[in-house]
């Protein structure tokens, strides 16, 4: 062994040496994305401009009336959309069932190219009832823990892997700008540098050590780019609006702010990217061969593939769905989302092609990058077939995943008011009354993109623990848990807790002129200071509100942002298990007329109720 070692050449030996050194995440950087176009080339080669076209083309489930479709049309990729559940209902089972299904029609394929299966598991496996729901991205903002949203990521590709499913439609690394927007939630923070520290981070556990790995998903950054920089209008319904708006920046501006993202994640070697809804100054970003083409791959060098957002070509003017299609194409697109326009977007993009107005330079390079990442994933190893790994059932939202969503639940609570030692809570407390629309509503406490696309109210969203729970299981068993909806019958209790704030939204429906807590909201906390007992507000929300008054009459408060599943980290907190650690990841304004406020605006005007980066502890 030795004696072969040395006849080879030092160079090659040094390499070997180095790639044994380098750390695995690095075997899926950008660069080893192309060292498969080896591999690609004889397959491209053979490829009829159907089964070319087929690739680029992804329906959404709700769609497919015929699954045969995947066959026959050489179908690259389906997805879920965020209500787009098996047709036989929402289980474990059915899912991994569907993936299986679809997946062994284009095994019948003549070339036998697996599909990519996309869904959004944008904080756990969110559709899938019995998974187990993270915080949202604004809540692992504040906990400032990369390592955490790494391994966060590696429990949702595992769960994810056990449907088979090996494509999820995240991180989002927006850099919300205006909380107004319905998606603010979403974002990791207003922050560009943390949004980049910890969108790499996601990318890292999503996509595991090597992007082959079983238990490994393909990540997708997005909303590429600018979708949490639109600018805030009010539209003929009366309503004020930011979702998939106008950016109305400068170059300089929009790389500071909107750009970091996609360059920490590519560097991380994020496989796939999603242009957005939104405009760059009057321009369609899937519209946009700057930058799509011009900025991410040839500047950013990204080597994975682009997808559409959810029909997204269909907005994209002026013109009919085939100029659409034309325009984004060959401004850089390499796979469309076209739920149930799939059928026409293939003949259409055919004609295009024998037209002459798409390149087959642009279909073979669209094809050669999506073929890249099924080979980086071990997809066309024929050895492996890509059904699913049915073993991976038993952990499915088991209690030892459930602990790391606790935790994250735990780190991302932010106190932001503690007077009079209100917190903690004792938990040999005689009684302790809880109230509020939030306390006892997995469903609310979850918010949107779970289980349903908008989110839903209630018990039946999915498994996990209210706060209400959490603190009843939390305290010794001489303290008596009261509760009332409205904050009445607090008389005499040793203290009040009040959990507030948002109920699900999503994107479309979620941008709000006015984030001032609700009547009912601010009835339950006065009902529980009139009841002269100290008080504690725990606000569930997808970002901040204005909370002046409520704040006023509680002696602790704290924002609890979209916990998930998990209640329990919330009363962690709550009863001293823990010390608060979490920083704002986002500005909190004193009224609606300082909006937009952020750190990125300048400092002059700045004057915001509790700063980024605040956030108390004992
Ligand atoms: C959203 C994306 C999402 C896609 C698929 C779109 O409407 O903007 O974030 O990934 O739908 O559900
Ligand atoms: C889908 C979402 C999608 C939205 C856009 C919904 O029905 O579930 O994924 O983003 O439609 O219109």
């Amino acid at each position: 062994m030795p004696t072969r070692l040395l006849r080879w050449p030092a160079a090659v030996l040094a390499a070997a040496v180095l790639s044994a050194l380098i750390p695995p995440g690095c075997a899926t950087g950008p660069k080893t994305l192309a060292s498969h176009d080896a591999q690609v080339k004889p397959i491209l080669a053979k490829m009829t401009l159907d089964e070319k076209i087929g690739q680029m083309t992804q329906p959404d489930l709700d769609y497919i009336n015929d699954p045969a479709d995947v066959t026959n049309l050489f179908i690259g990729s389906v997805l879920s959309g965020g209500s787009s559940d098996p047709k036989e209902g929402n289980s474990l089972q059915a899912w991994t069932d569907t993936y299986d299904r679809l997946q062994q029609q284009a095994l019948k394929t003549r070339l036998g190219i697996p599909i990519l299966y996309g869904v959004d598991a944008v904080h756990g496996h969110n559709n899938v009832l019995g998974a187990v729901i993270f915080p949202h991205n604004v809540g692992l903002g504040c906990t400032r823990n990369p390592a955490l949203v790494e391994k966060i990521g590696r429990v949702t590709a595992e769960e994810v892997r056990a449907t088979g499913i090996q494509w999820t439609f995240a991180p989002s690394v927006a850099a919300p700008q205006d909380i107004r927007w319905g998606r603010t939630y979403e974002g990791f923070s207003e922050d560009p540098v943390l949004v980049q520290q910890l969108g790499e981070a996601a990318t890292r556990g999503l996509q595991g050590p090597d992007l082959a790995s079983p238990l490994s998903v393909l990540a997708c950054a997005k909303h590429y780019v600018g979708d949490g920089g639109t600018t805030y209008v009010v539209g003929p319904d009366g309503k004020g609006h930011l979702d998939q708006g106008d950016t109305k920046v400068d170059e300089q501006t929009l790389r500071k702010i909107h750009l970091p993202g996609y360059v920490t994640t590519v560097k991380a070697g994020v496989g796939a990217i999603m242009p957005s809804y939104n405009s760059w100054n009057g321009v369609k970003a899937s519209a946009s061969r700057r930058l799509l083409t011009e900025i991410l791959k040839e500047e950013l060098g990204f080597q994975g593939f682009l997808i559409s957002d959810y029909n997204a070509l269909d907005q994209i003017k002026p013109g009919d769905f085939k100029t659409s299609i034309e325009i984004s194409i060959n401004a850089g697109m390499d796979m469309a989302m076209v739920p149930g326009s799939y059928k026409t977007f293939i003949s259409r993009l055919k004609e295009l092609v024998q037209e002459g107005r798409v390149p087959m330079s642009r279909i073979d390079d669209a094809v050669t990058r999506i073929l890249r990442v099924k080979f980086a994933m071990g997809l066309m190893d024929k050895s492996r077939p890509p059904l699913a790994d049915r073993s991976l059932h038993k952990s499915f939202g088991s209690p030892e995943r459930r602990q790391v969503a606790r935790q994250a639940v735990r780190e991302s609570l932010v106190l932001l008011k503690n007077e009079r030692q209100a917190l903690p809570v004792s938990k040999s407390a005689a009684r302790i009354h809880v109230a509020g629309k939030n306390a006892d509503d997995i469903g609310n406490q979850c918010g949107g993109w779970t289980i349903d696309w908008q989110g839903k109210s209630g018990p039946v969203t999915t498994g996990g623990t209210t706060i209400l729970a959490a603190i009843r299981s939390a305290v010794s068993s001489n303290t008596q848990v009261t509760f009332s909806k409205d904050g009445s019958g607090a008389q005499g209790a040793t203290l009040g807790i009040a959990v507030i704030g948002e109920l699900p939204y999503a994107e479309m429906h979620g941008d709000r002129s006015d984030l001032a807590l609700d009547k009912e909201d601010l009835s339950t906390v006065a009902n529980l200071k009139k009841a002269g007992i100290p008080v504690v507000a725990v606000l569930v929300s997808g970002r901040p509100m204005i909370i002046n008054e409520a704040l006023a009459q509680a002696d602790a408060f704290v924002a609890a942002w979209l916990p998930g599943t998990e209640g329990q980290g919330v009363s962690d907190v709550l009863f001293g298990d823990y010390k608060p650690t979490g920083k704002l990841s986002f500005s909190w304004p004193r009224s609606m007329d300082q909006l937009p406020l952020n750190v990125n605006l300048p400092a002059a005007g700045y004057d915001p109720l509790f700063k980024y980066g605040y956030g108390l502890s004992w």
